[in-house]
């Protein structure tokens, strides 16, 4: 249980612990996790599995960015040694964290290019949306923070709020830095995923402007220390990651992700 949450933890956070081994293509489907029988009939979880349920019909992708930005944000808060507590805030709240995109229209959610500025003016109401239709499960206030603070920047120029620095709270921060690395590795409709080596560019670009400086860091540290990732041929030393050695691409837009 949560300190100050009224709910049992949800069944979903299974996925991340322990061990923050869980993988949907490691041996659990995404229909096991709903044709498992619930541990427990009450409000909380049964309303959490059916967002997690549409999140999954309207918009699967979006559902294993969840997870996998899931995945990454415990990961990092372990690497960083925080509590327990924070990990089981940060795995609930990241598996709901763009719940709010299924509010979106499908002409702007799956258009096959790059967004107009007024198109993503409309996506960037996901993280207010997605705060509105976690309401009734009432969260943890750092939870709810997640979803709608995981845009904010550290130079302000982030969504909803604008918030700067150490306003954006940390597992907010934390957050941030996981659903970035996951949009840059992944496919998109417009490009193709960036190796590790350029995401990791990306974010020490982005250190002290899109992201708190010193967690940036640490995440850089953390993925090229990580053995997995280590033996990715795109994996560079950390000592490789001087912005000297970076080729940057077009960094113009203000947002390294929807
Ligand atoms: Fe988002």
């Amino acid at each position: 249980m949560i300190p100050g949450h009224t709910n049992p933890l949800p069944p979903a956070l299974s996925e991340v612990q322990p061990g923050l081994s869980f993988s949907l293509s490691a041996g659990q489907h995404l229909e096991d996790i709903f044709t498992d029988p619930f541990q427990s009939t009450s409000n909380f979880q049964e309303s959490f599995q059916a967002l997690l349920r549409t999140l999954t019909a309207r918009d699967p992708a979006t559902r294993h960015h969840c997870h996998r930005v899931t995945q990454q944000a415990c990961r990092f808060a372990r690497f960083l040694g925080l509590p327990e507590k924070d990990l089981k805030i940060l795995g609930t709240a990241n598996l709901l964290h763009d719940i709010g995109k299924i509010g979106i229209s499908d002409a702007i959610l799956f258009k096959p290019s790059r967004l107009t500025a007024e198109e993503r003016l409309i996506i960037e109401t996901h993280t207010l949306i997605g705060e509105k239709l976690v309401e009734h499960l009432e969260l943890h206030p750092e939870e709810t923070n997640i979803i709608l603070f995981h845009h904010e920047r550290w130079d302000g120029k982030g969504y909803p709020q604008g918030l700067g620095e150490e306003e954006i709270p940390l597992l907010s921060r934390i957050s941030a830095l996981a659903d970035v690395f996951d949009a840059l590795t992944s496919h998109r409709p417009y490009r193709s995923p960036f190796p590790v080596r350029k995401a990791l560019g990306e974010i020490q670009l982005q250190a002290g402007k899109q992201f708190d400086p010193h967690l940036a860091q640490q995440f850089i540290h953390m993925v090229t220390s990580c053995p997995h990732n280590a033996s990715h041929p795109s994996a560079p030393h950390p000592a490789h990651l001087r912005k000297s050695r970076i080729r940057a691409r077009d960094t113009s837009s203000p947002m390294l992700s929807r």
